[in-house]
């Protein structure tokens, strides 16, 4: 009998820093998509932060700060599951199990870890210098987040491929062990497209990334909003001279941010007129403000709302837990069940 059921993604958000433009654009806009066809499963993994935040009030509010921000963006919570991770513990008691029949071998060739120890002998330290055991477990942890949630894929960017893959991995070793009694469903990863398929600049021309500080943030106020925009740099291109669109991180922006009417009627006229010559930076500039703050208006006003204490906020979470503490409880009965431990 062929499955009839819709497929499971599943995806979980690191709360750290504040969101931004690439975010949106890379992360948000197509995890919203996929939640169109799949059965899909979105969880803020505040264990996972914990392997480098150590102030409490900033990981609380960074991951409310996420969810919050799903929300504002167009997630509906009827539809898709969203939870926060420490709220689901099965979480880790599956965590341990599977470290249980994971090589270390395979660990010791996680990517996150084999850099912090080559930065470490680079430096001529000990290489497992300031390096915790939540960093060197973290694709462990993954595993249990998505081999607990029998999922079929996970949306993830190229830099998290390695640790689909060492879940799926993991999956197969406990399925070779254990699956006489109980085989675990074996992830594999999917790679969204974004939009345009190009790297979205940051305000300086280079890819936008929170290590450049370089990025527009989300949730910036209006006039913050307009100075990041205003203070991009342009080249001296008198107005009248024609002008390489494809080569202006504005204009890149606005091409990758742009959606429905915008993207088909003004992108292309501002390209056209970019090129021929007759708009210079500044008006440029002026548009793309102007688009920007259309759209994230309403959803800083959302955002916002969905953020004060008490807000419908806490109950969507709550709710997202239990339905996902439903599934995981099957799925960690059948795990405990499969290699021997309780009633
Ligand atoms: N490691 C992911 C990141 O840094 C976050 C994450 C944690 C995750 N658990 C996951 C992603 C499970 C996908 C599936 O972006």
């Amino acid at each position: 009998m062929p499955e009839s059921r819709p497929k499971v993604s599943l995806t979980g958000i690191k709360p750290t820093g504040e969101p931004h433009l690439g975010n949106l654009i890379g992360a948000i806009r197509p995890g919203l998509e996929l939640a169109e066809t799949y059965d899909s499963i979105y969880f803020i993994a505040d264990y996972h932060a914990l392997t480098t935040v150590r102030d409490r009030a900033e990981l609380r509010h960074a991951s409310r700060q996420v969810a919050a921000t799903w929300l504002a963006a167009g997630l509906k919570p009827e539809r898709t599951v969203m939870y926060v991770q420490s709220d689901v513990p099965e979480t880790f008691e599956l965590a341990w199990a599977l470290s249980c029949v994971t090589a270390k071998g395979l660990m010791n060739r996680a990517h996150a870890y084999k850099a912090a120890r080559d930065a470490n002998i680079e430096a001529g330290q000990d290489p497992d210098a300031g390096i915790n055991m939540g960093l060197y477990n973290y694709p462990v942890l993954m595993a249990a987040d998505i081999l607990l949630m029998e999922t079929d894929v996970v949306p993830v960017g190229r830099d998290q491929l390695q640790h689909v893959e060492i879940a799926a991995d993991v999956a197969g070793t406990f399925n070779h062990l254990y699956g006489d009694a109980y085989k675990l469903k074996v992830p594999a990863a999917v790679i969204p497209s974004t939009g345009s398929g190009q790297v979205l600049p940051g305000l300086d021309g280079r890819k936008m990334s929170k290590s450049y500080g370089n990025t527009i943030p989300l949730l910036a106020p209006e006039n913050q909003l307009k100075k990041l925009v205003r203070r991009m740099p342009t080249d001296s291109t008198p107005v009248e001279a024609p002008k390489d669109p494809d080569t202006s991180p504005a204009f890149q922006i606005l091409e990758q941010f742009a959606t429905g009417e915008t993207a088909a009627t003004l992108v292309p006229e501002v390209r056209k007129r970019l090129e021929t010559g007759g708009m210079g930076w500044g008006e440029l500039k002026n548009v793309l403000f102007e688009v920007l703050n259309t759209e994230l208006t309403p959803l800083r006003g959302r955002y916002a709302e969905l953020m004060e204490p008490g807000s419908e906020l806490d109950d969507i979470l709550a709710d997202g837990a239990r339905r996902a503490r439903e599934r995981a409880g099957r799925v960690l009965g059948a795990v405990r069940a499969a290699v021997g431990v309780g009633a």
